[in-house]
């Protein structure tokens, strides 16, 4: 019989730390309301102890899928982090408090400068002290690929009989190796369902060798439970093992690993795209399952095999990742009903009739530039016009005209913004358009701020250009990030900045 995976999402707390993939409340929302949708069982919304700003965020996810979603939030091993955790998620229905602490030697001594009894005492109390808060208790032993057996196990031992609830082995710096990962789980395993068979055991792998995919799966062959992933493998460094990439081959080949996931498959490639467009951080298109070329076939070869039959070369369908389902190709002369249509399978409400028309008047004038309408392209529109409503309360920074001079001597740009209802005129010139550009908007937005990355790229097949920035707020050395798009590149490129710099007045005037 099949066994049932456990999936955690941690994209909001370890694919969070990334530099630049940082999110504001409202997106950290949008994107927990389509985990809902994808239906992992557990979210990690985040560190709360880490920030007022992160502790608000963990709130706000438990107000809006908690009472369906399971959530959790990490804690290191003190009481204020445990209080931080507890506070801002109890009220979500089945909650439970994470707790990490190292067991590596690397981490006892350089890290923690302790000996290992009183940091295995550390952890003990920390699981005593959470649960008088909560029935459900998570211990995360840190660097456990790269900890001494017996000290990792007296430590899972100890802190079981002080109430945890799930142990989770990390991989913490994607050292492991499958075979000898899966020998470790395998041990675990063993010791633990002979202390207490209802205590859950779990993994987490990084990617550092890229086989963050390959342990996890390892894993689950030899006794884990719960898994921990991140979609599109985002994370520390080289990140997570991706969630996308480990159900589908959980699907895949299920005769093979004898398991299944509650995941709703089809929602993976729209949750991937989510991501990249709140984060800015595309995924490669390589990439197994929601890279832009994981279906497309491009040799002779292999196209005329798949016509005779598509197991030829196909070992899962675009649909089961709702990449099909996701290729609209619409017109000016698509309609309401066919537009409708379209959007809904997207995801997206549209019970709001005047917001409904609004969107389809915008979609009218773009078909009209465009000719054809991609999925990316609506993608992007409704977005657009779900963050225009969501921000029309906040301070916003408003381009109402501009003009950019490109030479080989002298570009310049001229700018006339709006900020809070005052016109606000700007000049400059750069090495180049897009320079000169944003040294005219930044003359006029008093911050001290760096453009440290800056994209800009055709969206789909159609003219369409995505603008995409990275701007560090230089005095706090926190990164924001910005997309815009137009039919118009150099306007893509100045409205990707404005909304970066709108990112950082919003978080700046919310403290
Ligand atoms: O990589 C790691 O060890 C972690 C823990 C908090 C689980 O992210
Ligand atoms: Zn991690």
């Amino acid at each position: 019989m099949n066994r049932n995976i456990i999936v955690l999402d941690t994209t909001l707390r370890d694919g969070e730390q990334v530099p630049g993939a940082k999110m504001n409340r409202a997106q950290k929302i949008e994107f927990a309301e389509q985990l809902k949708r994808l239906r992992v069982d557990i979210i990690e919304a985040g560190f709360p102890a880490s920030s007022e700003g992160d502790f608000q965020a963990v709130q706000d996810i438990v107000r809006s899928v908690g009472d369906s979603v399971s959530v959790t939030a990490l804690a290191r091993a003190v009481r204020s982090d445990i209080d931080a955790v507890y506070d801002s998620i109890r009220a979500a229905q089945d909650p439970f408090i994470h707790i990490v602490l190292g067991t590596s030697n690397v981490h006892v001594e350089k890290k923690f400068n302790r000996s290992k009894e009183s940091i295995l005492q550390m952890g003990v109390d920390a699981v005593a002290y959470a649960k008088t808060l909560l029935p459900r208790v998570q211990y995360s032993t840190e660097d456990a690929s790269r900890s001494e057996f017996e000290y990792l196990w007296q430590t899972i031992e100890a802190v079981v009989k002080a109430g945890a609830t799930i142990i989770n082995v990390p991989d913490t710096v994607g050292f492991a190796e499958p075979e000898e990962f899966g020998e470790l789980i395998y041990k675990i395993n063993d010791r633990l369902k002979n202390i207490n068979g209802n205590v859950i055991l779990s993994v987490h792998c990084h990617n550092d060798l890229g086989l963050a995919t390959a342990n996890t799966l390892s894993a689950i062959k030899n006794g884990a439970e719960k898994i921990e992933c991140t979609i599109n493998g985002l994370g520390e460094r080289a990140g997570n093992a991706s969630l996308e990439e480990v159900v589908m081959a959980l699907k895949v080949r299920e005769s093979l690993y004898k398991s299944t996931t509650n995941i709703e498959t089809k929602e993976l490639l729209r949750t991937s795209r989510l991501l990249s467009y709140l984060t800015g951080l595309e995924v490669q298109v390589n990439k197994a399952i929601t890279g832009e070329n994981a279906f497309a076939h491009s040799s002779g070869i292999h196209q005329d095999g798949l016509l005779k039959d598509k197991n030829v070369y196909e070992i899962m369908s675009p649909e089961q990742v709702g990449a099909e389902s996701m290729e609209l190709i619409l017109t000016a002369r698509s309609g309401r009903h066919a537009f409708r249509h379209a959007i809904e399978k997207m995801g997206f409400d549209t019970s709001d009739e005047t917001k409904l028309e609004q969107c389809f008047e915008e979609f009218l004038a773009l078909a009209d530039l465009k000719k054809e309408v991609y999925d990316h392209d609506l993608f992007y529109l409704l977005r657009k016009q779900r963050e225009e409503s969501a921000d029309s309360i906040s301070p916003m920074l408003e381009l109402l005209s501009f003009q950019v001079v490109t030479n080989d001597l002298y570009p310049t740009a001229t700018v006339l913004l709006e900020y809070n209802g005052e016109k606000l005129k700007g000049f400059a010139a750069g090495d180049g358009p897009i320079d000169a550009l944003y040294s005219a908007i930044k003359s006029l937005i008093h911050l001290d701020v760096s453009l440290t990355q800056y994209k800009i790229n055709s969206l789909s097949r159609g003219k369409e250009a995505i603008g995409r920035v990275n701007i560090r707020l230089n005095h706090q050395g926190k990164t924001y990030s910005g997309r815009a798009m137009d039919t118009d590149i150099i306007n893509a490129s100045a409205q990707a900045f404005l909304n970066g710099i709108n990112a950082i007045l919003l978080d700046t005037s919310n403290g």
